[in-house]
């Protein structure tokens, strides 16, 4: 006989964008040319100074297990500021207590896997508008919580459409997650939905989870946190990370912030799981917060400038569109008319094109007739990029229009 495999972690695939990431990877070690706009990640390296006050800190001794919740420095500076917008700072909203409101995380990853196994229980439910990220549909397994699709509408640009949402709510509802601004939609969500959704969740003593990562990166208005919106923000639990706005997505550093009840619980179970964060990422991290904010600036700028040239491609395509990206680095493009599904379209740019993109299908069934691409490469590539994908369209490689 063989021992049987947990239920709970058999019930989760994988992501089809890791499939897409694995079939590049195995084209790229054959020695094809492939631009790859797949994946979610900032192609800068991390800027100098960070990585400087990283390596100081392993020299001067700093290599030890640090507290379960973070370095205390490091809390403080998150508490006074938490991201740099594309516009400056950006306000960390409400005022988080370093010392009881905020613990430091193996990146944002790790706050949302932890706030899930928190406040879920068997029988709850996680609610997720839907295209979304789809960790946290795995993350809502693995607490044994059950996730629930909320599908956004494709017609109104996949906007928060708070009546929707706010109807999924009920009794068994332990968290609803606003993933804004959005990936892979790159739609930053309506103030008022947001209060709305929020106002629902109260109403059933359930969280909202604020999946702000890419905070720091907003395009037409100065970020405005979902915390800072909330009458109760006790109900709000707001993940931050230093993946995106900094660069630093190897360095494994995210925060969840929020109220005391829940930073303690996963406080405490840290120390079971990952014990404390890096302690020389912690110290990179700080000098992020603290040091001068040019280098972060001048990366937004660039996606700035990426941003545009990708709505102007976009528009320049015949039969392409996608919601016009307000933060983030992603482009959804809609393949609806286009007979093939998202994975078949993503798969034959892949092997008859070479430009590797996300299926839609794989951020729930709402994503389905979209494909994400990622502006996180050079402009140069994103050129390319375009070149193959207006060849494709010109030479009907997705079959006839449905
Ligand atoms: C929406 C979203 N949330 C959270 C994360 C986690 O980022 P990290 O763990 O690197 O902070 C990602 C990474 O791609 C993301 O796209």
């Amino acid at each position: 006989m063989t021992p049987p495999l947990s239920e709970r972690v058999r019930s989760t695939s994988r992501s089809s964008i890791r499939h897409m990431f694995d079939l590049a990877n195995d084209e790229a070690r054959r020695g094809r040319d492939l631009v790859r706009l797949e994946i979610g990640e900032p192609d800068f390296d991390t800027p100098a100074h960070i990585v400087d006050a990283a390596t100081e800190a392993a020299r001067a001794g700093h290599t030890h297990y640090t507290p379960n919740a973070g370095l205390p420095e490091l809390r403080e500076a998150i508490s006074r500021t938490s991201m740099h917008g594309s516009r400056g700072r950006v306000d960390a909203g409400p005022d988080f207590d370093p010392e009881r409101e905020i613990v430091v995380t193996t990146g944002g990853m790790e706050a949302l896997h932890l706030a899930a196994l928190a406040i879920a229980d068997p029988g709850t439910e996680i609610l997720c508008p839907t295209p979304t990220w789809p960790n946290y549909l795995t993350q809502a397994r693995l607490a044994g919580a059950t996730p629930v699709e909320v599908p956004l509408d494709p017609d109104d640009g996949f906007a928060l459409d708070a009546d929707r949402v706010a109807g999924a709510i009920s009794a068994a509802t332990a968290a609803v997650v606003l993933c804004t601004p959005s990936n892979p939609t790159g739609r930053v969500y309506d103030e008022a939905a947001v209060r709305r959704v929020i106002e629902a969740a109260v109403s059933h003593d359930a969280y909202v989870i604020a999946d702000e990562v890419y905070g720091g990166l907003t395009y037409d208005e100065p970020y405005r946190p979902v915390a800072s919106l909330a009458d109760a923000p006790e109900h709000v639990l707001t993940v931050g990370s230093f993946s995106k706005t900094y660069a630093m997505t190897g360095w494994r550093v995210g925060w969840l912030a929020g109220p005391e009840r829940v930073v303690e619980q996963v406080t405490k179970i840290r120390e079971a799981t990952t014990a404390s964060t890096a302690s020389v990422s912690q110290h990179a991290a700080i000098a992020a917060l603290t040091g001068p904010h040019e280098p972060i600036d001048e990366m937004a700028a660039a996606f700035g400038k990426r941003r545009e040239y990708v709505v102007e491609r976009i528009e320049g395509i015949d039969g392409l569109s996608a919601p016009s990206p307000e933060g983030a680095f992603y482009a959804f493009l809609d393949v609806r008319d286009w007979e093939k599904s998202s994975l078949a379209i993503a798969e034959t740019l892949l092997a008859d094109y070479g430009v590797v993109v996300a299926p839609g299908g794989g951020f729930g069934d709402a994503g389905e007739g979209f494909c994400r691409l990622s502006f996180a490469n050079g402009l140069d590539r994103i050129e390319e990029g375009f070149d193959r994908i207006e060849r494709a369209v010109a030479e009907k490689a997705f079959g006839p229009v449905g």
